[in-house]
């Protein structure tokens, strides 16, 4: 009779004892499996089902040798998909601003001080914790139980990887404890131990299959397959140190709220500490850099936190990262190269870009072959405000090179040995014309300073076949329009044929309004889209579908998509909410010389004359009209919500002006954006309320003469229920 092994943790387990447990699990498996699938009635809950298959996992990832033909992890159960269906996180998840040195990290302290008004003797404890180099992954819980799991996608919206983060064995499917508010979302990171990296390649090799480069793309890769038998197969881990929505908050801390995560059975960072001043936090950075060799998993920096969490509110966010946290990077990797090439590249607004083709290198764990040049003063050894560069080094191809990569920053050549530069080397010479359409390459002169731009740009405009095919692969790029099926590849096909827009064969584009009428032109074409060559197996009923689906897009990135210079996506976004839907933005589009028009724009937090300027440039080009036109038949776009629109001053115009003295000007206005005001530099007809404090002087005078309300530090409180 063989032993109980069942209540045994995974950990302590000999391996005699896991394979016995192993063949027990199968069999129990199955024997539940029958009873599922014979539609009798379940002897054990879904949960206990779960803790089974989970443990079975457990087992083989730490005894990949015992794995069983039998084993339920090789079996169905789980899902594979067609393709990922979208979540939209029910709160952003951000990213986080990054600190390079001590000094940033010290900026970083003070710009919160400032922020808050905190005294020199207030204290802010600050939590420090490893940045894992993973994915980060989102797990909604509801009533205690799992009921979703996202990736980060662009921070709005992200794959729902439900089935395949279910066979993480971090991953908690029932929360422990009581009291768990009914909805909580944990968020975390996803990673591969190296360990587990390494036995998975062995496992490769032996199969004669390719390895993997680095543990973070192998997690990504595992996280995001179709068949979650996969991912099951592949050990993941799972940090966590983050939430999203919480229907109530079980701690008031950083540290308090990661304590709790623990107690609900997720895995926790052992590292995570909280100090009360920066010099503490640059020691505690200092011994993680020493210790990151023994660590079991790969980290690219520490984490630094807000502990309390009632700061942290009133710090708030600055578009997508918030204020109150910092990563502080470790020091980027290096390598020796050899320049192979240099590329011109032209952007959607013209910019030619000297871009290095690289003998391949690994340089932090990943493979670089390309690297960018910014423009001809980086190629000669001279940055963008003309400082010297790699002790004024230019490059030439052939050249020894040394790159730097730190973490997602796109690489950098920081040195060249002379000594190895092959003779005859030439001097790369400034172009005189784009590449691409022979139209002239000048560089634009900034009008403050009246000096020559560092960039070089082609004077082609829509003439340009580069610009053209840039800007429609922006316009459906993952932050505009996000066509699913429509990629760079897709684009760039459908530009080739663009001379055919109406006749036979093979449909094209020439334009982003093009795009909305393929679907009827597809259908009258002699040959079809799903024909056409290289275009896989995207069925075109699929996009066309996809295509419909965007026709009611949201505003800001409706704009965002039109690529216009100088317009990313927190001014589309500032641009969307003061003309609220796309019939009043026309219109104030069409009038940006009537000075009224213009006035109010500027008026505008966040928006300045380079702005307007752009918006005046690109709507006075007749072709960029007759796009926008064109489009306006075939989109939709949705008006602007009212953000909180019970707050009592939602969609008002508000200007604070004088000192304020309970709140710093920085924290007001976020306050007032959050209530979903609009916060404005100027007063005018169009202002509801300006709130002046001690010393107000020309604003308060012009909000009395056109009888606009006025108010205190103090009826502001009172007025937004917080007095
Ligand atoms: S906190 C609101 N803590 O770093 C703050 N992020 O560069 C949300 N990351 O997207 C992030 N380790 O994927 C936080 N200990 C940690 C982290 C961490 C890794 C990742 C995370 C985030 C990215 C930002």
């Amino acid at each position: 009779m063989t032993q109980d092994n069942s209540k045994i943790a995974i950990e302590a387990l000999n391996i005699e004892d896991a394979e016995q447990e192993l063949e027990r699990l199968a069999l129990e498996v199955t024997r539940h499996d029958e009873f599922y699938h014979g539609n009798d009635k379940p002897e054990i809950s879904d949960a206990e089902y779960d803790a089974l298959r989970r443990r079975n996992l457990g087992i083989e990832q730490r005894f990949p040798s015992l794995i069983r033909e039998d084993s339920p992890s090789k079996k169905v159960g789980f899902v594979a998909l067609d393709k990922f269906e979208k979540i939209t996180h029910a709160i952003p998840m951000l990213s986080l601003e990054n600190a390079f040195n001590d000094e940033d990290v010290h900026d970083f302290a003070k710009r919160m001080r400032r922020f808050l008004n905190l005294s020199v003797t207030e204290k802010m404890p600050l939590t420090a914790e490893p940045k894992i180099d993973g994915l980060s992954l989102s797990l909604r819980y509801e009533r205690g139980r799992l009921v979703s799991a996202a990736t980060r996608g662009d921070g709005a919206t992200g794959e729902n990887v439900t089935e395949n983060a279910k066979t993480i064995s971090d991953v908690p499917t029932v929360l422990a404890g009581d009291n768990i508010p009914d909805v909580v979302e944990i968020r975390g990171e996803v990673y591969m131990s190296h360990a587990a990296f390494q036995d998975l390649n062995k496992r490769m090799e032996l199969e004669g299959k390719p390895t993997y480069v680095n543990p973070r793309n192998t997690a990504a890769g595992s996280l995001r397959q179709l068949d979650s038998g996969i991912t099951a197969t592949r050990p993941l881990n799972f940090f966590a140190y983050a939430w999203g929505e919480m229907r109530a908050m079980p701690a008031g801390t950083q540290m308090g709220m990661v304590e709790w995560m623990k107690a609900c059975g997720f895995r926790i960072n052992p590292l995570m500490q909280s100090f009360e001043n920066i010099d503490e936090l640059l020691k505690y950075y200092r011994k993680i850099e020493k210790d990151r060799p023994e660590l079991e998993y790969d980290i690219d920096g520490v984490v630094y936190k807000v502990d309390n969490l009632g700061l942290q509110g009133r710090l708030g966010l600055k578009s997508r990262v918030p204020r109150w946290a910092i990563a502080h990077k470790f020091p980027a990797e290096k390598a020796w190269t050899i320049l192979r090439d240099i590329e011109i590249q032209v952007g959607r607004t013209g910019a030619l870009t000297p871009v290095a083709r690289l003998e391949p290198v690994t340089v932090g764990g990943v493979v670089v072959t390309n690297a960018t040049l910014h423009n001809e003063d980086y190629v000669k050894g001279l940055g963008s405000k003309g400082e010297v560069l790699r002790d004024g080094k230019d490059l030439r191809i052939g050249d020894h090179v040394m790159l730097q990569r730190a973490g997602d920053v796109i690489p950098q050549i920081l040195d060249v040995d002379l000594s190895k530069r092959p003779e005859g080397g030439e001097e790369y010479m400034p172009l005189t014309k784009c590449p691409v359409c022979g139209s002239h390459a000048v560089r634009d002169v900034n009008e403050k300073t009246g000096k020559a731009d560092s960039v070089k740009r082609c004077t082609g405009g829509l003439i340009c076949p580069a610009q053209v095919v840039e800007r429609l692969k922006h316009f459906v790029s993952r932050g505009a329009l996000d066509i699913d099926g429509l990629g760079d590849k897709q684009v760039e096909a459908l530009y080739e044929n663009r001379s055919n827009l109406d006749s036979e064969g093979p449909v094209g584009i020439l334009n982003a309004a093009n795009i909305f009428t393929l679907r009827e032109r597809d259908a009258g074409a002699f040959k079809k889209l799903k024909d056409m060559d290289g275009w896989g197996s995207t069925s075109a009923t699929k996009l066309f579908d996809a295509i419909d689906a965007v026709r009611n897009i949201d505003m800001y990135r409706y704009i965002f998509g039109l690529g216009i210079r100088h317009v990313g996506e927190q001014t589309a976004k500032d641009i969307s909410k003061t003309y609220g839907d796309i019939e009043t933005l026309n219109i104030a589009m069409l009038n940006l010389n009537d000075q009224q028009v213009y006035d109010e724009l500027l008026s505008v937090d966040g928006i300045g004359t380079t702005v307007i300027e752009a918006l005046k440039e690109f709507f006075s080009e007749p072709r960029n009209l007759d796009v926008w036109n064109r489009l306006l038949l075939q989109v939709n776009p949705k008006p602007v919500e009212q953000v909180a629109s019970d707050s009592p001053v939602a969609g008002k115009t508000v200007v604070f002006t004088g000192s304020l003295e309970q709140m710093t000007r920085d924290e007001a206005k976020a306050m007032a954006e959050r209530l979903g005001a609009k916060v404005s530099g100027s007063v005018s007809k169009k202002t509801d309320l300006v709130v002046a404090g001690p010393g107000a002087g020309s604003k308060l005078k012009t909000a009395e003469d056109l009888g606009v309300e006025t108010t205190d530090e103090n009826g502001w409180f009172v007025l937004i229920g917080r007095a």
